[in-house]
């Protein structure tokens, strides 16, 4: 990374710096000044899931502060990667999104991931400190220049990176959006709805901000004038992004005197600057001032040029093959799997991988590491890179402090027991992943692994059965309950043959039954099942 300004290094010189010196405000777009209402609007939508078509996403989905601004579940969330196949190589542990679905909710068979939800091709940096960066994503694809995602034209001429990348996920059919969603969808949805509906643990003063209004209103508040419309809902989340600045990790302290690295983390601080700081620039303590950052795109080989082209995608210069944005370490302890693929899962194994000169590389930088980093140093390096974790990120206390959304909260589907095989030895399995919230016309619910062409029917109940294992009973005949009722599907399960068949049943939650849990299971007409049945693992979902 290189600065571009500097503006207070010849103060710096003179007077040691203060806190509020080391990351000056990150730069604004003449086009969206930044104030204090705009930026909360942008906390609450940044936090809604209701930004998201399936109601189920939101930013902080995959940018969970506890995580440095990363995704927690990508450990567990596999996109195949470049042959289309699990547990291989080239595997990428990304974020999950949506399941692929249509305008009314309908799932849609994915080649990939089926229907479940989709997982992002690269695992998610962070929002936090992306206020500096000239340009965002991997391989910084989000340039300077914003344009209107809906005419095209240019909004912001410069320092627009965070408008152009939030332009993105909300239409993206595999991280928040149904097919062929648009910003016009998205601001006319957003509209009537309350802010952060689905949430709870809403910090005090976003609470009282949001208090008994739509976002229409809200928007009203906010802009002076009326209309949810697609520039506002962006400018709005990259103001709230403009306040997400971490700069008081203990490194960070101790560049202005106010504490101390303990010996080992000098020494890895002294390490890192001789081998990374080269490309890692954002840690170096003789720059005391960013300004914007024009990030540089090298080339470390974590994985062959092919499966990932990196800038080259940008660029269309075969030399930016497999690139990616150097990126910045404040808080990368919290951040792992580590590297655009998630492919370490620890820091140590990072720098196991620099101690053998990267991968597939030709980066002098790189390759000149081997014989130079010992068990030592790396340790070393390791603990240094854990002083820069800020803990008001860690501990997710202010300006990093945010809702507990949906899918942390209670009121998550829970998929349990265990079914009965059909055709091909194939249990039946259900598919429950969307908030049954009060009002939700599109809860679908689905199943697969299903002898294709077979019939359905899903069977609820009020209560759990008594054996853990199951709901209803594999019998369900003789495990009558007084609540039990089925909705016998009016169409066989789509797809061909045992096991590729899946079938689905939007569900309308009605208003006025919260608490209440809703349990599930399906059953399939399949003549290799035991009494011409096969029976699905069961679910629990919780009405809110
Ligand atoms: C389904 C998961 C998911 C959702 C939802 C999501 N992101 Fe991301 N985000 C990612 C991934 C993955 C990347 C990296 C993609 C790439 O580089 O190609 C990313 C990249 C970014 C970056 C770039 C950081 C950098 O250093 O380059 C920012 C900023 C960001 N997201 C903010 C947001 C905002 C704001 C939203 C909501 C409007 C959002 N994200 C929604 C997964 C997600
Ligand atoms: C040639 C430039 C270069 C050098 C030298 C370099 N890095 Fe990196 N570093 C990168 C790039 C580029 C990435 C992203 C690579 C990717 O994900 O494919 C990266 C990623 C990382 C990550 C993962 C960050 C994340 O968010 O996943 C860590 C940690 C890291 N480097 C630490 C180091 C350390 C420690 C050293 C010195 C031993 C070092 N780097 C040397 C360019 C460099």
């Amino acid at each position: 990374m290189k600065r571009l300004a500097v503006p207070f290094l010849a103060v710096a010189v003179l007077a040691p710096p203060t806190l509020s010196q080391i990351l000056p405000p990150p730069p604004v777009p003449s086009g969206n000044p930044l104030t204090a209402a705009k930026a909360m609007l942008g906390k609450a939508l940044f936090w809604d899931e209701q930004l998201s078509s399936s109601r189920s996403v939101a930013c902080g989905t995959c940018h969970s502060f506890a995580r440095g601004g990363s995704d927690a579940r990508s450990m567990n969330a596999i996109h195949p990667g470049f042959d289309a196949v699990v547990r291989t190589g080239d595997d990428i542990h990304g974020s999950p999104g949506v399941v692929r679905h249509d305008a009314q909710g309908r799932f849609v068979r994915d080649p990939l991931f089926g229907i479940r939800p989709q997982v992002t091709g690269r695992k998610a940096p962070s929002p936090i400190n992306a206020a500096y960066a000239v340009e965002l994503f991997w391989d910084g694809r989000a340039s300077a220049v914003f344009r209107d995602p809906l005419s095209g034209q240019v909004v912001l001429p410069a320092s627009g990176a965070l408008e152009s990348q939030i332009a993105g996920p909300p239409v993206s059919e595999a991280e928040m959006g149904h097919l062929g969603r648009s910003w016009a969808d998205i601001a006319a949805d957003l509209a009537p709805l309350t802010p952060l509906a689905l949430a709870d643990r809403v910090p005090v003063a976003l609470a009282a901000f949001v208090q008994g209004q739509t976002y229409a209103s809200l928007f009203q508040q906010v802009y002076g004038s009326p209309g949810v419309t697609p520039l506002r809902v962006i400018f709005a989340i990259a103001s709230y992004e403009r306040t997400l600045i971490s700069d008081q990790s203990r490194f960070d302290l101790s560049l202005v005197n106010q504490g101390t690295l303990t010996p080992q983390e000098s020494r890895g601080l002294l390490k890192f600057r001789g081998l990374c700081a080269g490309c890692h620039s954002d840690v170096q303590p003789s720059v005391l001032s960013t300004g914007p950052v024009l990030h540089e795109y090298r080339n470390v080989g974590v994985r062959p040029g092919l499966e990932d082209r990196g800038r080259e995608l940008v660029t269309g210069d075969p030399l930016d093959r497999a690139r990616f944005k150097v990126p910045g370490l404040r808080n990368v302890a919290l951040r792992g799997p580590w590297f655009h693929n998630g492919s370490r899962a620890t820091l140590a194994a990072v720098l196991d991988f620099y101690a053998l000169g990267g991968g597939f590389t030709n980066d002098p930088l790189v390759i000149n590491i081997p014989g130079q980093l010992s068990v030592q140093d790396r340790a070393d390096i390791v603990a240094f890179l854990g002083a820069l974790t800020d803990p008001r990120v860690a501990n997710e206390l202010p300006p990093f402090d945010r809702p507990r959304l949906w899918s942390e909260g209670a009121n998550v589907p829970a998929v349990f027991g265990a079914g009965n095989a059909g055709s091909g030895g194939f249990v039946p399995s259900s598919v429950a992943v969307l908030p049954a919230f009060g009002g939700n016309a599109a809860c679908t619910l689905a199943v697969d692994r299903v002898l294709g062409g077979s019939g359905q029917a899903l069977l609820f109940d009020l209560l759990a059965s008594g054996t853990p294992s199951l709901v209803l009973g594999q019998n369900v005949h003789l495990a009558m309950s007084p609540f039990l009722f089925a909705v016998a599907m009016p169409r066989p399960a789509q797809g061909v043959g045992p096991g590729n068949g899946f079938a689905q049943h939007r569900l309308a939650i009605p208003s006025g039954f919260a608490g209440t849990t809703l349990y599930g299971q399906w059953l399939t007409l399949d003549p290799q099942g035991p009494n011409g049945m096969a029976i699905s693992d069961a679910f629990a979902l919780p009405l809110f």
